[in-house]
C-alpha cells in the first residue's frame, strides 16, 4: 500500500476506535491532553513529511514481534491503536513519560525525565520513538547561541541513550519542533561514538537513526 493510502487506513481505524475524538484536518485531539500538551491522532505520525511510523514498521512489529518503546507517550493513542487494530501485542510496547497522568493501563510504563538519567530498562528494544516530543521543554531564552547549544546537547543525549538501549539494527525515530536547527551537529557528535549508524530525515521536524 502506498504511504497516502496507509495514512487513510489509519485515519479510518482511529475514527472507528474513538469516534469524533480527533480533528480530521489537524489530526490531533479536539481538546488538549491532561498535562496541557497537544495530543496527536495516530494518523498524524504516519504523515509523509514526518513519518515517525510507517507501514513497514507496523508490519515488523506485528509479524516479527519486534519491541517498541515510546518516550513522551502522553495518552498514547498511536500505541493503543497499534495494539487494538494493527496486530501488535501490548507486551511488545513499553511507554515512558514525565507524567503518569492520562497514560493508559495495560502497558509497561516508565516514569522519568528523558533529559535526565534514564532508569534501567531491561527489555530488549527494536524501535524507540519520541512522538512529537523530542526537544519539548528545552528552555529557550533571548540568547540564540545558548539555545542552540542546549538543543544540540539535548538531542545528542536522546539519540545516544537510545542507541545504547537498542538491539543491533534497531532504530530511534524522533519528531518535534526545533530538530532541524540542531540535527546535523548532534548527529556529528553521535557519529564519533557510534560510527556505524545510518540516518535520514524528512523535513525539519523528523529524524531517524539506525544502529
Ligand atoms: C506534545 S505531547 C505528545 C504526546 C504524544 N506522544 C502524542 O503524540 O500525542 C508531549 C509529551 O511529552 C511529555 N514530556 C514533556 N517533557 C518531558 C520530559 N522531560 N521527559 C519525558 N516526557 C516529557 C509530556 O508529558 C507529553 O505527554
Amino acid at each position: 500500500m502506498n504511504g497516502k493510502d496507509y495514512h487513510g487506513l489509519v485515519k479510518d481505524l482511529q475514527e472507528k476506535e474513538w469516534p469524533g475524538k480527533f480533528d480530521p484536518d489537524f489530526e490531533w485531539t479536539r481538546t488538549r491532553g491532561p498535562s496541557g500538551y497537544d495530543t496527536f491522532a495516530p494518523s498524524h505520525h504516519f504523515k509523509s513529511y514526518r513519518p515517525l511510523m510507517t507501514e513497514d514498521i507496523v508490519r515488523d512489529l506485528a509479524i516479527n514481534r519486534k519491541r517498541l518503546l515510546s518516550i513522551g507517550c502522553g495518552p498514547a493513542f498511536l500505541e493503543q491503536l497499534l495494539c487494538s487494530r494493527l496486530g501488535v501485542n501490548p507486551s511488545q510496547v513499553s511507554l515512558a513519560d514525565l507524567s503518569r497522568e492520562g497514560v493508559p493501563e495495560g502497558f509497561t510504563f516508565y516514569q522519568f525525565d528523558m533529559y535526565q538519567e534514564w532508569p534501567p530498562i531491561k527489555d530488549a528494544i527494536d524501535y524507540i520513538i519520541f512522538p512529537e516530543c523530542a526537544l519539548i521543554g528545552v528552555p529557550t531564552s533571548d540568547d540564540f547561541e545558548a539555545d542552540q547549544s542546549r538543543c544540540r546537547q539535548a538531542l545528542y543525549n536522546l539519540i545516544s541513550r537510545s542507541l545504547r538501549l537498542l538491539n543491533p539494527s534497531g532504530q530511534v525515530r524522533l519528531s518535534g519542533g526545533g530538530i532541524g536547527s540542531c540535527r546535523d551537529a548532534a548527529i556529528e557528535r553521535v557519529l564519533s561514538e557510534f560510527p556505524n549508524i545510518s540516518y535520514g530525515h524528512t523535513g525539519e521536524e523528523f529524524v531517524y537513526i539506525t544502529k
